[in-house]
């Protein structure tokens, strides 16, 4: 149950339990004020990506819609965590169906980043006409361990689940090798591997080298450092750097969606999914 979920008195006892007496005291004395905060968080959150439908032309709900449809058409796995959530999934799966309503039909599709598949059996079903290649790590890379709970039979078997459909090209490669494969250009790529350098920083340089006029680039888990500068550095806003890096050079600059629209993400966890429409 999430914290938004719980009634009055068990909120006020799981903060005793985790905060002590002082603290709650203190929380209830600001209680008010917190929840106009939520308030104004659940408002700014819910229409913070309203600019992608209004600049494709579309209703949001159609999107939904097709969304609901097609995710039900997935298997569904006890280790997809953020997937089952309907109210705190990712954007980018919106972002997908929203375009497929404006009536975008690509040819080639990228993913760099498989996990286990679920957005590349979305991206499938979505666009049944186009090849979709996604990058797995293999299960022998160094890294593998860092990312996966499942080991590599274990991947293997939810590939055979989800990845066996005839328009999914699975190439096992670390991404940081992907110049050694003959790929056409792509008209969408759904960047979603390693987030931290020097991974993002290439797997960007492939990815713009690679996105066909007309197309589109959606590169995942954009945190931003606050505004104060402090811990510039720190390895949680190498994907941003990277994109604003491109940005700045950019004829078409990234733009972000919110990454999931529920208060409480929108309050202490921000994420952001960087996009960028190649119409030059
Ligand atoms: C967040 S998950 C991808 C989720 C998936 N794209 C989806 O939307 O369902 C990140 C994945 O990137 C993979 N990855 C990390 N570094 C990589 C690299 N250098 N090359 C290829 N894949 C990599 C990890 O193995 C992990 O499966």
């Amino acid at each position: 149950m999430s914290n938004f979920e719980k009634g009055p008195v068990q909120k006020i006892l799981w903060r005793l339990k985790k905060d002590g007496f002082l603290k709650t005291v203190q929380y209830l004395l600001n209680r008010s004020s917190i929840r106009n905060e939520q308030i104004l968080a659940e408002k700014e959150a819910s229409s913070w990506n309203d600019h992608f439908f209004e600049a494709l032309g579309i209703e949001r709900t159609a999107a939904e819609e097709l969304l609901q449809e097609t995710r039900n058409k997935i298997p569904v796995l006890d280790e997809d965590v953020h997937v089952k959530s309907q109210k705190q999934q990712s954007t980018h799966l919106l972002a997908f169906a929203a375009l497929k309503v404006a009536g975008f039909s690509p040819e080639n599709i990228l993913e760099i980043g498989t996990y286990l598949g679920f957005t590349t059996s979305l991206l499938s079903h979505l666009f049944p006409e186009a090849r979709i290649y996604t990058v797995a790590l293999p299960s022998d890379d160094p890294v593998f361990d860092d990312y996966h709970i499942l080991d590599g039979q274990g991947v293997d078997n939810v590939f055979e689940q989800r990845l066996g459909r005839p328009n999914i090209t699975v190439i096992k490669k670390n991404s940081g090798f992907l110049w050694e494969e003959e790929l056409p250009g792509f008209d969408l790529i759904w960047l979603d591997g390693g987030h931290q350098y020097p991974v993002v920083a290439w797997d960007h340089f492939y990815s713009l080298s690679k996105l066909r006029s007309g197309g589109w680039l959606f590169s995942d888990d954009i945190v931003m450092p606050g505004s104060d500068g402090k811990s510039k550095n720190n390895p949680r806003f190498d994907a941003y750097h990277t994109v604003e890096y491109y940005s700045k050079r950019l004829q078409n600059k990234f733009e972000y969606l919110l990454k999931r629209e529920d208060a409480a993400t929108f309050m202490y966890a921000k994420k952001f999914v960087a996009y960028v429409h190649k119409n030059n």
